[in-house]
């Protein structure tokens, strides 16, 4: 790694407590790198001193480094295998389901969730963990407040119970987005909650390096009840998931064992 990059992860550190060497180096380094060209800085050494002089460059850099996008029902093959078969069987077993969804971003992720489960046990018992590093994710989240775009898979039923049209906008209900408690939290420096029946975590860990990944996959392991279920991105296949005591149950869905 180049002496410039070293030095402004160490100084990202103690400034942040965000370690970026955790995240792979290649891709940050390509986005980071167009935002401080694009402000007129030529290397890390000068963005840093620029990110302490201007709080909006430094809130820029914090926006370009976690990457935010999201949309409700992404990848919505695999929301539906969550509905009609892991849901079902979890619910088998035990009727109140405790429920995260790690790296949530804007929530659309976590009201997906909710959405799902409210077809499947009274609103009244529906309750999801959303948690993220970015405080401005979360704010936005809050106030669930979506751009169409963001709704192209929510099923036409779900759309016209939960989603009314504001403006340009949709507004999440009130009875989903009261099921949904938002946290800040670095997964990789903060504790884990524990005894999960359900993990999401989708698209972040192709963020991070493999040694950072195979922490993590251990960490939300020890997060799981026993039989709870792991659900990742679809890029994010677990290589040897058994290591980690997890057994794949279908695509992108691993049971702890
Ligand atoms: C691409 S979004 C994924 C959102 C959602 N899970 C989905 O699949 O649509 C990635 C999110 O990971 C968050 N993130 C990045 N690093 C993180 C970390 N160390 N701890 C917690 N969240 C992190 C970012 O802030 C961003 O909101």
């Amino acid at each position: 790694m180049d002496q410039d990059y070293e030095q402004f992860i160490k100084n990202i550190k103690s400034k942040t407590g965000i370690d970026l060497s955790l995240y792979k180096e290649a891709q940050m380094k390509r986005r980071l790198t167009s935002l401080y060209e694009k402000r007129g800085f030529s290397n890390f050494t000068e963005f840093y001193s620029g990110l302490n002089k201007q709080r909006e460059l430094y809130y820029e850099f914090l926006d370009r480094m976690t990457i935010n996008v999201s949309e409700f029902y992404r990848n919505y093959k695999r929301w539906e295998v969550l509905e009609e078969k892991i849901l079902p069987s979890l619910l088998e077993r035990n009727s109140n389901l405790k429920v995260w969804s790690a790296a949530c971003s804007t929530g659309e992720e976590p009201y997906t969730i909710a959405m799902i489960l409210s077809k499947l046990m009274p609103m009244s018992k529906v309750k999801v963990l959303a948690t993220d590093i970015d405080d401005n994710v979360i704010a936005r989240a809050k106030l669930g407040l979506y751009p169409e775009r963001s709704l192209n898979e929510v099923p036409d039923d779900m759309k016209k119970k939960y989603l009314k049209k504001e403006g340009t906008n949709y507004k999440v209900s009130d009875e989903i987005m009261k099921t949904v408690t938002f946290k800040k939290q670095n997964l990789l420096s903060d504790p884990f909650d524990s005894q999960f029946d359900l993990i999401v975590c989708r698209n972040v860990l192709i963020y991070f390096t493999e040694e950072a990944k195979e922490v993590l996959y251990s960490k939300f392991s020890g997060a799981l009840k026993r039989q709870g279920v792991f659900f990742v991105g679809s890029t994010e296949q677990i290589f040897n998931a058994e290591r980690f005591d997890l057994s794949s149950v279908d695509t992108f869905f691993y049971q702890k064992r």
